[in-house]
């Protein structure tokens, strides 16, 4: 029996995992396995499907962005259309863009044994040895496909002097070789190795767009589930996609076919954003009463005061940010980079709160709730930080 490097046996451990999870996991059933099916990433799609049908495909790319937001799906992807034996082109020599899914390179890349398809992670093969074994495999010609593909995973854990060897591999890439590299830590990548790669930034996604991308899931699992639960998943998961879909596996293994948002909030046991909202509108029109009486109804519903409290100095925080932008061009474009898990409504409720605070108002609220929030966790009735933060906050500008 031949002795097997770390490096292979990396490979064989990737490509085994693939196989057993497949039928456990959301988002890996999910994953999608056209470039059309992929949300978001409008601009890194659009390049790379030019470049497919021209032909004109690179041979050294760079995937940066954080994490479930699309770098190794993409990445396959490409390696599934460069290898697609079903592509025909038109009479002008362009070519389809899409896999076919059907012929024998692609199915083996979407079941995760295609030989000429190599992926490494860089985090557990850090060293020299193994881009020096890379190095060696890359001058042979693929086996099956017409392109060996290596996807580097965390590209940004190489040990420096493994990155002096990737360079060298990068500046002189055999033909019948392309490299996707992917890391959430661009900062870490050095400038040598970004340079010699076209590089794409993946963005986080929508709350829409992840909310559209559940509903499709749930429909094809055959579970009927509230928006309002959709929502509350995909503003958990922060932008990620695969968050969004493994949290929405978790209350689907919880719940029956008929999801409520009560029922989710229980599971992910968080605040709805539609909480908040209330909250801020009471407090931002000083009424103590329904203030005070919101918060006991809270904790009878169950809610986590600490995670509530910490969700609605989020939404100040953002409330503040969005009420210094006046500009609507510039609104839109805060709007994508801190907000954007609110739908246009929760938006549009956002601005106009903001309004009604001045700067020192925001101070004094943010202040006082984080106060609160720390309070909360050690306190023996957990409601009475809070709701002395809204009596003091309703008596701040008494005269
Ligand atoms: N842009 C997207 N469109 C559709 N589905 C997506 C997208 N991004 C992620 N997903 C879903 O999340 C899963 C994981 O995505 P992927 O492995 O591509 O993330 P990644 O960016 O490589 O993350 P990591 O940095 O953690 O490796 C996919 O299988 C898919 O179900
Ligand atoms: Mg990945
Ligand atoms: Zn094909």
């Amino acid at each position: 029996m031949p002795v097997l490097s770390p490096y292979t046996w990396e490979i064989l451990r990737y490509a085994q995992n693939d196989r057993k999870m497949e039928n456990l996991v959301l988002y890996r059933k999910y994953r999608p396995k056209t470039f059309g099916e992929v949300i978001g990433q409008e601009h890194v799609v659009r390049t790379l499907i030019n470049a497919l049908a021209l032909g004109k495909v690179a041979h050294a790319y760079l995937f940066c962005g954080p994490r479930g937001t699309g770098k190794t799906t993409v990445a396959r992807l490409l390696a599934k259309s460069v290898n697609c034996e079903n592509r025909p082109s038109t009479s002008l020599g362009v070519k389809k863009y899409e896999p076919c899914n059907k012929c024998a390179a692609c199915i083996e890349i979407n079941e995760g044994r295609a030989m000429d398809l190599i992926e490494i992670d860089a985090a557990s093969n850090r060293g020299i040895d193994e881009i020096r074994e890379l190095r060696e495999g890359i001058k042979f010609s693929p086996t099956q496909l017409k392109y060996k593909v290596f996807i580097i995973d965390e590209v940004h854990m190489l040990t420096k002097e493994a990155f002096n060897a990737l360079l060298k591999t990068l500046e002189e890439p055999p033909a019948h070789a392309i490299f996707i590299l992917a890391t959430t830590e661009i900062h870490k990548v050095p400038q040598t190795i970004i340079s010699r790669c076209q590089r794409f930034d993946f963005h986080k996604l929508t709350l829409n767009k992840i909310v559209e991308r559940l509903k499709l899931i749930a429909k094809e699992e055959g579970v009927k589930i509230d928006k309002g639960a959709l929502e509350l998943i995909a503003l958990n998961a922060d932008g990620a996609a695969r968050d969004a879909e493994s949290l929405l596996g978790q209350v689907m293994a919880m719940e029956d076919k008929d999801i409520t948002l009560v029922e989710a909030q229980t599971i992910l046991g968080t605040t709805d954003i539609g909480a908040v909202i209330t909250m801020a509108g009471f407090l931002i029109s000083k009424d103590v009463k329904n203030a005070l009486g919101f918060i006991n109804k809270l904790v009878e519903d169950g809610y986590e005061l600490s995670q509530f409290a910490k969700s609605l100095i989020n939404y100040w925080r953002k409330m503040m940010i969005l009420a210094s932008w006046k500009q609507d061009g510039e609104i839109a474009k805060m709007r994508e980079l801190i907000a954007p898990e609110l739908t246009d409504e929760q938006f549009k409720i956002i601005l106009e709160q903001g309004q009604k605070l001045s700067g020192a108002d925001f101070i004094k609220l943010i202040r006082l709730f984080i106060r609160a929030e720390n309070e909360t966790k050690g306190a023996s009735l957990p409601q009475l930080p809070l709701e002395l933060a809204v009596v003091e906050w309703a008596g701040s500008n008494e005269k």
